[in-house]
């Protein structure tokens, strides 16, 4: 058989379509942190896909939600001079990686996206004029996920107010049922926090955490935010220290819980273990916050191999890859979130997958649409992490709201 009659064979058998046999050989190391059910499932996708591409797929998992284990990894691999083909990164912190020089262009199969990307988030996957980041999907933030059954139970409906959040949460007590699942790690106290700090207005939101605006961050609004903090806080359970996002889900999905604040790969969660929006459970929009909309996109960026300063066929077809309208569907499905690049049918998703979407567009024209600070899309890492400091040193002592607003003014200051 002639070398163009095997390639065709093999393309006809599902594998190695269009690739060359040098191509073919390449191994793509990949480094994330998708590794609860939903997510791992979802990256799945993505695998099998370059795997029928012909790339060895060399998964390099760091467990730990928000990726802070993650992102530890991957600079002692760049340190190293071992940086994978491929890590999730998102935000400025793409621009922080492009700006070391150790990164590669992707434009070569970026020629669309430009028209295909919301303007905001064409701007943060590029760096100096050049594409470098393939982003995935959008996942809003700003969700409360509400165990249908234990909210029928306690005789409580949705809230839409903080002052309903709490008569909600009080039946459930009443009713015997934790009302709150709560994780223990940092990142999850800040989710918490800027959800009430949403809840104050999308404008209030981006002086205080886009802007880092002084004045705001030491407002009469921002003492309330905490002092809200500290009356959720009265509905956790006690054994939440350490505890992985994706295990405060399932409290709510077996019904231990009745409630979790938490962005929509939660719902990632809910579809893996079957159960039906409506039915088994509620997507509703934190409290006093539905017209705005954290959003938080994730994207791989591509590391220089060897030395060599393009990108290798394996980088580009996993770029290309990822922003293919039927990837997009597929992985948003099992990941809970929509698709980033527009006009990927929406039909097959979910109710809350659509609300999602349509919420989106809305918040998109009214000025509404902000960058989640806890999931690294609104403030360079020193700054987000010192303000991360005081929320989670706040949420774990008996500090005081004042205390904490002077704190989180000068963690805002961190260069
Ligand atoms: C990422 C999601 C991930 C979640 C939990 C977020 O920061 O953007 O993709 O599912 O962390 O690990």
């Amino acid at each position: 058989m002639k070398f163009r009659a095997i390639m065709g064979a093999l393309c006809a058998a599902g594998l190695m379509c269009g690739v060359s046999a040098v191509q073919a050989a390449e191994s793509i190391e990949v480094l994330h942190w998708w590794t609860s059910g939903g997510e791992s499932k979802a990256v799945g996708v993505l695998k099998d896909d370059m795997t029928k591409q012909g790339y060895t797929w060399k998964d390099f998992a760091v467990a730990g939600g928000a990726g802070a284990a993650a992102m530890t990894a991957l600079k002692t691999q760049v340190i190293s001079g071992n940086a994978p083909s491929a890590a999730q990164i998102k935000g400025p912190l793409i621009q922080e990686w492009a700006s070391q020089g150790v990164l590669v262009p992707i434009d070569s199969v970026a020629g669309d996206w430009k028209k295909n990307l919301p303007p905001q988030i064409d701007k943060l996957v590029q760096a100096d004029g050049h594409y470098v980041a393939a982003p995935f999907s959008v996942h809003r933030v700003n969700w409360l996920y509400i165990n249908k059954a234990a909210l029928d139970k306690a005789g409580g409906k949705v809230p839409t107010t903080w002052p309903e959040f709490f008569a909600v949460a009080d039946k459930m007590k009443a009713a015997g049922i934790q009302p709150i699942a709560m994780g223990g790690q940092p990142w999850q106290d800040l989710t918490l926090w800027e959800d009430v700090v949403l809840s104050e207005g999308a404008d209030f939101y981006k002086k205080a955490l886009v802007d880092l605006d002084e004045k705001t961050l030491t407002s009469d609004k921002m003492v309330q935010v905490f002092d809200t903090v500290r009356k959720i806080q009265g509905y956790f359970d006690t054994g939440r220290t350490g505890r992985d996002w994706n295990l405060a889900t399932a409290m709510v999905i077996n019904g231990k819980a009745g409630m979790q604040f938490m962005g929509d790969w939660a719902k990632g969660e809910f579809t893996n273990a079957g159960k039906k929006s409506g039915t088994d459970f509620i997507c509703a929009v934190v409290p006093q916050t539905d017209k705005a909309y954290t959003y938080n996109v994730d994207s791989f960026v591509f590391f220089q191999q060897k030395g060599q300063k393009a990108a290798t066929p394996g980088q580009l077809a996993l770029a290309k890859t990822i922003m293919s309208p039927e990837f997009q569907e597929q992985f948003s499905l099992y990941k809970g979130s929509i698709p980033v690049r527009l006009g990927v049918p929406m039909d097959k998703f979910d109710d809350c997958a659509k609300k999602s979407y349509a919420d989106e567009q809305v918040a998109i024209k009214a000025g509404g649409y902000v960058p989640s600070l806890a999931h690294g899309m609104a403030q360079p890492d020193a700054a987000a992490g010192a303000i991360s400091d005081v929320v989670t040193k706040f949420m774990n002592s008996q500090e005081d709201s004042k205390t904490a607003v002077q704190a989180l003014a000068k963690a805002a200051k961190t260069k």
